[in-house]
């Protein structure tokens, strides 16, 4: 077992009863009711603990058990019987009319019964994993039926998970979150970008926190530029409706603003959740908008070859399936500093990966010869989890000849250690049962997200002429112009 320094910070996360709204929907399916279950198998859920399952489908107790059994099977799991009858005890259902003030009510009788049942002291955290629209009007329910209440003179608490899409513009991101700040004040609601769970995404900021050689040459005057690289090996996986209205760029941009500020965030003072979001804010605050021009310049989108023959997609979608481009950020530390960023689906393997590439050495015979970029500290995200450093050395031998070398950091322990880590949602859940929310993100970065995107977006639906969709074939790494993109500034896309 890999042994751990004195500091240790544990979550705990505090007995409640867990609601969730959209049950039977496809994320609550696909990552919620396997994170529920994923905690239960690896006995992470709080001492006294029960779920509320909440959606318009009717279902029979038979019926939502043998859905259950499918849902944890689809997800990878193979339950021992024992632990899935326990998991079942825990939960129940309850069909909702999300309208209507007598489902509320009854609601609230059923929680008020299952906190005596489990010891549970009147503390709840509601999943709404309904689309978008649905989310100020169950609040304001919520509210006005007294389930949101969060006194200050009692250890109870109400508290509101909601998850992207946050709208699909500048204008309803600003209207759907007016419209929630009405129900509840942003310490009672933890949006979620998954991201911000996994493990290998902590793992830098532990790294950069831990290590001084990476504050000290953290920045301008070491790094030479910065690329994120979120590929994807799958396409539309039947969401062809979603895909549809919001493309890549709408679908991914959270995930990459998050990965580009854990990379370059100055390091906050401490941990706790005020801080972090502090240095985060003024990290998003330093990014340069990109003008009209540079959104010409700066951006490539990309379709790949097969995406207008999934069913659901209109023969001559304009949709984005791969997104490259290059910001700046205007502070001491990056100033001149390019990022750039490329996402994709069907791009290949899977592989989120950050690469930190420092300046190539410009002093004695290197002021003669080009060797590259001899130093990359990369950060694989998944599915390598991995740390490595490249650098140049000698090559053994009679002659005074270089040669590149890594070294490499498999960051997860094998064998029985790592099956106990929760996974990224699992993770969020407890932070989320634990009052903190470090890994969630405020309203601000929401609102920051839609200005960043703001002009990406006008400027491709406004003149689809010059700003053309660049095809790729499928399992390809993206069309030909991302590599322009980089290559005019003297650069190339570190090799995956
Ligand atoms: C989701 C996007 O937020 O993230 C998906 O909606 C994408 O389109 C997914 O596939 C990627 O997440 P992960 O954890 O599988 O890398």
């Amino acid at each position: 077992m890999t042994e751990t320094l004195g500091f240790c910070q544990e979550m705990r996360p505090e007995s409640c009863g867990f609601i969730l709204f959209g049950a039977t929907g496809d994320l609550a399916a696909r990552k919620i009711i396997p994170a529920l279950f994923g905690l239960c198998e690896k006995k992470l859920t709080p001492r006294n603990f029960y779920a509320v399952l909440v959606s318009r489908t009717p279902l029979d107790r038979g019926a939502l058990e043998s859905r259950l059994w499918d849902t944890v099977l689809k997800a990878g799991f193979t339950p021992a019987p024992e632990v899935f009858s326990s998991f079942l005890e825990r939960l129940e259902y309850i069909q909702a009319d999300y309208e209507s003030d007598a489902f509320y009510r009854r609601l609230a009788d059923r929680l008020t019964a299952l906190d005596a049942k489990s010891g549970v002291k009147k503390k709840r955290l509601f999943y709404l994993a309904t689309p978008p629209a649905a989310f100020e009007p169950i609040t304001s329910k919520l509210k006005t039926s007294g389930l949101l209440s969060d006194p200050t003179d009692c250890t109870c608490w109400s508290r509101v998970i909601i998850e992207k899409p946050y709208g699909s513009s500048l204008e309803s991101a600003a209207s759907l979150d007016a419209g929630l700040k009405l129900a509840a004040p942003e310490a009672q609601v933890y949006r979620i970008d998954h991201f911000t769970g996994k493990e290998t995404v902590q793992n830098v900021m532990a790294l950069r926190s831990a290590n001084a050689v990476f504050d000290g040459t953290w920045n301008n005057r070491f790094v030479d530029h910065v690329q994120i690289t979120v590929f994807e090996e799958l396409g539309l996986e039947g969401r062809a409706a979603f895909f549809e209205r919001m493309g890549l760029a709408r679908d991914m941009m959270s995930h990459i603003l998050q990965l580009a500020a854990i990379t370059a965030m100055d390091l906050p003072s401490t941990f706790r959740d005020t801080d972090f979001k502090t240095e985060k804010r003024r990290f998003f605050e330093s990014i340069r908008p990109l003008t009209r021009e540079e959104v010409r310049r700066q951006t490539v989108r990309g379709q790949y070859a097969g995406y207008r023959s999934e069913p659901g997609v209109a023969p001559g979608s304009a949709e984005e399936t791969f997104l490259a481009f290059k910001f700046l950020v205007d502070n001491d530390r990056w100033r001149g500093v390019p990022f750039y960023v490329r996402a994709g689906k069907k791009t290949g393997s899977k592989k989120t990966r950050i690469d930190v590439v420092y300046k190539k050495p410009d002093h004695g015979i290197f002021t003669h010869i080009d060797i590259g970029y001899p130093n990359v500290f990369s950060f694989g995200i998944q599915p390598e989890e991995r740390v490595s450093f490249s650098l140049i050395s000698k090559h053994p031998g009679p002659k005074l000849c270089f040669t590149p070398r890594s070294m490499g950091l498999d960051y997860r322990p094998e064998g029985h250690e790592a099956a106990g880590y929760p996974t990224d949602y699992e993770r969020l859940l407890i932070e989320a049962m634990s009052g903190d929310q470090t890994l969630f993100l405020s309203s601000y970065e929401i609102g920051f997200m839609w200005q960043f995107l703001a002009p990406l977006l006008e400027a491709w639906s406004a003149a689809p002429a010059t700003e053309p969709l660049h095809a790729y074939a499928d399992g390809t790494p993206g069309p030909a112009a991302a590599d322009e993109l980089i290559k005019k500034d003297g650069r190339s896309w570190i090799q995956l």
